[in-house]
């Protein structure tokens, strides 16, 4: 049995809007104050060659249109027959969880859990030891015009959940908190 300070983990993510970039880099902070040696992958800007080495995977996605990020899931799908090996966590940045949760709509909330990460993970066979759905950002200074008119009415209700702009045109709806718990208890069940 290894000792708690040998266990090495990946984490590989990709993102668009930077949510999956930020919810990543909390991750590995708190594993690593858990003693866990810890690798960060960006997958659009890295190609992951061998995992051999890692003990512990989490890869994480953010949604739009209902899609994973292209990249991460791309790894899941190249990486299947290796991942069914390791002990795996697959987590989605969802600024609608968010949302559906603060408004009470909890069958909303359970769909994107079930098709986003329970369904995401048995299309590859995969059984991972814990499944992550945090929140996201709604960012309109990286949105097309379009997309921008549209995510107006949604801002709105953002707005009356509670949800603040952090900066002009940028809402966060990410908790620190839940995701830095996830970790933790992810850290003991990886240990077992
Ligand atoms: C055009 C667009 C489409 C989106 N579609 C969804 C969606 O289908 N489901 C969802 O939960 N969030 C959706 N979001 C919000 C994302 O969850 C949020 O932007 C998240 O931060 C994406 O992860 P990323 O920042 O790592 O790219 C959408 C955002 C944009 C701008």
């Amino acid at each position: 049995m290894l000792g708690i300070r040998e266990m090495k983990a990946l984490i590989v993510f990709a993102t668009r809007y930077g949510a999956t970039a930020l919810t990543s880099q909390e991750i590995a902070k708190t594993l690593r104050e858990e003693n866990f040696e810890v690798k960060v992958i960006d997958a659009k800007k890295e190609k992951v060659k061998d995992i051999s080495e890692f003990e512990l995977v989490i890869v994480g996605g953010g949604l739009k249109m209902g899609k994973w990020t292209k990249e991460s899931d791309e790894f899941l799908k190249n990486f299947q027959k290796e991942l069914a090996q390791k002990k795996l966590a697959i987590f989605v940045s969802s600024a609608m969880k968010s949302l559906f949760e603060r408004q009470g709509k909890t069958e909303d909330f359970q769909k994107i859990k079930k098709t986003h990460l329970e369904d995401a993970a048995s299309m590859y066979q995969l059984h991972p030891i814990a499944l992550g759905l945090f929140g996201g950002v709604w960012d309109k200074n990286k949105m097309g015009l379009i997309f921008r008119r549209t995510l107006d009415t949604l801002m709105k209700q953002f707005e009356e959940a509670g949800f603040n702009e952090t900066s002009p045109g940028l809402i966060d709806t990410r908790d620190i908190e839940e995701i830095r718990k996830w970790t933790k208890e992810l850290t003991i069940k990886a240990l077992q």
